[in-house]
């Protein structure tokens, strides 16, 4: 059977390709355009995935007379238009497959879950779907999903919420919210603030607050910014130790009501000891941590990829499950976007000096303190880099955060995300539980005493959290083998990993990308599996 996902929308374009029990390929549209993200919100500018359904048809021999079924997001007709707008190609009404947009969300997160007990599934993000929601709530039991609970656009939004506090610390809503997380972790709890804000964002059982404003992203704005600028007064406030406090308020409010929602939903099916989650919100790494440390849950999930990136495959596990219903299976990575080949990687690096793969050598090189980037297989799925298009250095030393954030243009006051080795986690960070989701970077964690001032380059100055990623031979072998050999060399098998990609670019994607960073002296190395290129 082979099943075409495709998404068009706000916070992403892209398509995805299942044929026969495997994902083929999951292709987002800015990795191709290199703009990034693909949709510009502030516009208004919607996008389609017209360079990724080539893609797919180019690459991987997809033939649009073969799909058996055709599936988005979009209501039917509009989805049968706009691919016949973009392909010249009418689907036949039959052969189309609408999944909503929070449905999309939960059924891939509940799926890949691998939980086979009763779950709590739990999407929420700023909005989505045809009749807009900004978060569904599902039980997940044997491989089908039972709706629990939702909020539609006439309750608040806890993702705009937090977009209002994105745009009010001075950074682009529903583009930079990872910044305000980091910035967050530098300041204090402003109390006073707290208190002021406390009516913004509201839990009353499972619901938000009442959101009465004409304009789908709500009223939760007009609210905090009128609030804020009444408990302001007429000062002046954008000073950097201000905005630290602000973000540091803003996040804890978020937190604490997302958990009470979490709790009230949890009560409606307390017999549930594992949460799947998904939707933008959850790329917030911060609240990740204070949900993991929950009693009630004894291990919870994050998608990976999510946010609206991972609606093209959302839909394909909908459709899936639609026709036939399967128990959850963990995916073994997340390596679902396009492999170039031997030929392809030679071709584009044939100006620079090349050696075979040697690992002693990288480790060598990262010894040295030398930048290296990782570029091998398929590309990741998602927004975290890990481990095929990663740039990896060392971490003890203070001044390469510096360094790298210069190199990069990166400014987004979150420390880099270690890569460790599984057997090292216990060693360094404290992690009991949902080991499985900290292998996607989705978790932030407490580092221990001992190793907070020797890893400088990954543990936030502030709170010394860390956004790790656990690292097994088995999810990726080249990345395990570097850790293993820095282990043998340092003691400790962890290592600095960013996703390959200067500063507002979307990740590498094709080997000509990947050589660009090498000539532009952002990287020493590039290593692949086709050898080591350097200058
Ligand atoms: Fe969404």
């Amino acid at each position: 059977m082979k099943i075409l996902g495709f998404i068009i929308g706000a916070h992403s374009c892209g398509a995805a390709y299942y044929v026969d029990n495997e994902i083929k390929a999951v292709i987002e549209e800015e990795r191709l355009t290199r703009i990034k993200p693909h949709t510009d919100y502030d516009n208004n500018f919607e996008r389609y995935p017209v360079q990724s359904i080539r893609h797919l048809i180019d690459r991987f021999g997809l033939k649009l007379s073969e799909i058996d079924y055709f599936t988005s997001f979009l209501p039917t007709q509009t989805g049968i238009d706009i691919f016949k707008a973009m392909y010249n190609y009418e689907i036949a009404p039959e052969k189309y497959v609408h999944i909503d947009h929070h449905e999309s969300h939960a059924i891939f997160s509940y799926l890949t879950s691998g939980f086979q007990e009763d779950t709590l599934v739990f999407c929420a993000d700023a909005s989505g779907g045809v009749n807009a929601h900004s978060s569904k709530t599902y039980l997940g039991s044997k491989g089908k999903m039972t709706y629990l609970d939702g909020l539609n656009t006439k309750r608040r939004s806890l993702g705009h919420f937090y977009a209002a506090l994105t745009e009010l610390v001075g950074f682009r809503r529903l583009k930079d919210e990872g910044k305000v997380v980091g910035l967050a972790g530098h300041g204090h709890l402003w109390e006073r603030l707290y208190n002021v804000w406390s009516d913004v964002i509201k839990i009353e059982g499972t619901k938000t607050n009442e959101d009465n404003h004409p304009i789908e992203s709500g009223e939760v704005y007009v609210d905090m910014y009128t609030k804020f600028h009444q408990f302001i007064g007429s000062k002046y406030w954008k000073n950097k130790n201000v905005l630290e406090d602000i973000a540091h308020t803003g996040q804890r409010l978020f937190e604490d009501r997302v958990i009470s929602l979490i709790n009230n939903l949890h009560a409606k099916v307390p017999h549930t000891k594992k949460l799947a989650l998904s939707g933008g919100i959850f790329s917030n790494v911060k609240l990740n941590k204070r949900i993991n440390e929950l009693d009630q849950f004894d291990e919870i999930y994050v998608l990976p990829p999510m946010g609206d990136e991972g609606l093209a495959l959302g839909c394909v596990f909908g459709t899936l499950n639609k026709l036939n219903p399967n128990p959850p299976k963990r995916l073994d990575n997340v390596f679902l976007g396009t492999e170039y080949t031997k030929e392809e990687v030679l071709n584009a690096g044939k100006e620079f000096k090349r050696i075979d793969l040697d690992i002693d050598f990288v480790c060598e090189k990262l010894l040295d303190r030398k930048i290296l980037a990782l570029y091998q297989g398929k590309s990741e799925h998602g927004p975290r880099a890990l481990g095929n298009r990663s740039i990896i250095c060392d971490c003890t030393h203070k001044e390469t955060y510096g360094i790298l954030n210069g190199k990069l243009e990166r400014n987004d006051y979150m420390p880099f995300a270690p890569a460790i080795i599984d057997e090292d986690v216990d060693k360094v960070f404290h992690l009991t539980k949902s080991k499985y989701t900290a292998e996607f970077m989705t978790l932030l964690v407490d580092t221990k005493e001992e190793w907070k001032e020797k890893i400088p380059t990954v543990v936030h100055p502030v709170d010394k959290t860390a956004r790790i990623q656990i690292v097994t031979k088995e999810s990726n072998p080249l990345f395990y083998q570097i850790l293993k050999s820095y282990q043998k060399h340092t003691g400790i098998g962890i290592l600095v990993n960013t996703s390959f990609n200067v500063h507002n670019e979307p990740i590498v994607e094709k080997p000509e990308e990947a050589f660009n960073h090498l000539r532009n002296g952002i990287i020493d190395y590039l290593v692949t599996p086709y050898g080591i290129f350097y200058c």
